[in-house]
């Protein structure tokens, strides 16, 4: 097999920043993905459905000229958002979800939720109004071992939410661990997982190999090798509650390559080739199309994409940089090659 049709896919879970940045990056999500969900973490943060359309609206004047690509949006979730702005969530037919973030998790976290007991109420709402809890799965608590934060939110967190708003549709994002492979493996159709292609294809070895490697550095952190194949098998196998999230999250190179770098790797450039990268590592693409392009709108309850993009097994060389304002932005696995190339995109 040297080419390879699926149904166009969509990416579930995004960071597409905003001017300037946004228009140097649009183009690369464009020219992969139908539909994007765009993460709110902005500062200031994307609170209610006025920031997210005016947010919807600058992306739309970013897209290059006769691109369809669209951006659907997610409000941020903080101890001060109200019923209303559920409700009005809820009426608007471009936001199709709210993001928590545990406040300090990660990257621009620091409006989100202190207290996840406070939040029943808003999450009771986004229950009746159907509305999707897209979740930053990993606690917040400084005293629990970065590596454990996933497995100790499954327990303290998502659990406890799941048991009490049975209904609400929740998205555990870019997951790390065998833990919540199995667990979202456990429960009903109402809990889905992202999973991202550098999780797929790099464990917490790449951080370190011969040196500190600021652009393999992201949140939540590689894991173990085990973790990274439960990941695999969870991609590959086909069950309709995983699917493709690429959480790319370009951060320019010098605030990498920092005495503090921040945390976020960009995945965008070349995201199909990349998640190609990992199927072929299980030597099997036929949940390829499924993973990529159908379990995403089954779950989000919306069309299935009319057009169709090709593959094709054919080697090539990713850019060492890429132009990001007054800096530069490294890919993942920059000038590196990959084995599959994405040539037709309708
Ligand atoms: C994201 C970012 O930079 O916005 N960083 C990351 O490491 N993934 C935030 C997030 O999704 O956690
Ligand atoms: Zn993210």
């Amino acid at each position: 097999m040297d080419t390879l049709s699926i149904i166009k896919p969509d990416d579930w879970h995004l960071h597409l920043r905003d001017s300037p940045y946004l228009q140097k990056i649009l183009v690369h999500s464009a020219n992969q993905f139908a539909r994007a969900i765009i993460m709110p973490n902005l500062t200031p943060p994307v609170r209610n459905s006025n920031d997210a359309e005016s947010y919807r609206q600058r992306i739309l004047s970013a897209l290059p000229q006769g691109s369809n690509f669209q951006p659907l949006m997610t409000l941020y979730l903080t101890d001060n958002t109200s019923l209303d702005d559920i409700h009005q969530a809820a009426e608007s037919n471009s936001i199709v979800g709210l993001k928590l973030y545990p406040a300090g998790a990660t990257t621009n976290s620091d409006a989100g939720v202190t207290d996840l007991k406070k939040m029943y109420p808003v999450f009771d709402a986004m229950q009746q109004r159907n509305l999707v809890l897209q979740v930053h799965g990993e606690s917040n608590k400084k005293e629990v071992d970065i590596f454990d934060r996933e497995k100790v939110f499954i327990e303290d967190s998502l659990d406890p939410v799941r048991r009490q708003f049975p209904e609400l549709r929740i998205v555990f994002e870019h997951i790390t661990t065998a833990d919540a492979v199995d667990y979202v493996s456990s429960e009903n159709s109402h809990l889905a997982a992202t999973i991202t292609p550098h999780h797929l294809l790099i464990n917490r070895n790449d951080l370190f190999t011969g040196g500190i490697r600021p652009h393999h550095y992201c949140l939540p952190v590689a894991k173990r090798e085990q973790h990274r194949l439960a990941l695999i098998t969870a991609a590959t196998k086909g069950k309709a509650n995983f699917f493709a999230g690429t959480d790319s999250a370009p951060h320019a190179r010098n605030k990498k390559e920092s005495s503090c770098g921040c945390a976020g790797i960009y995945s965008a450039f070349s995201a199909i080739e990349l998640y190609a990268e990992a199927f072929e590592i299980s030597q099997n693409f036929s949940n390829f199309e499924a993973f990529m392009s159908l379990n995403g709108p089954t779950f989000y309850q919306l069309p299935v994409n009319q057009d169709k993009i090709t593959i094709q097994k054919s080697c090539w060389t990713l850019p060492t940089t890429l132009n990001y304002v007054d800096d530069e932005l490294i890919p993942f696995k920059a000038g590196q090659t990959l084995q599959w190339r994405l040539i037709e995109n309708a």
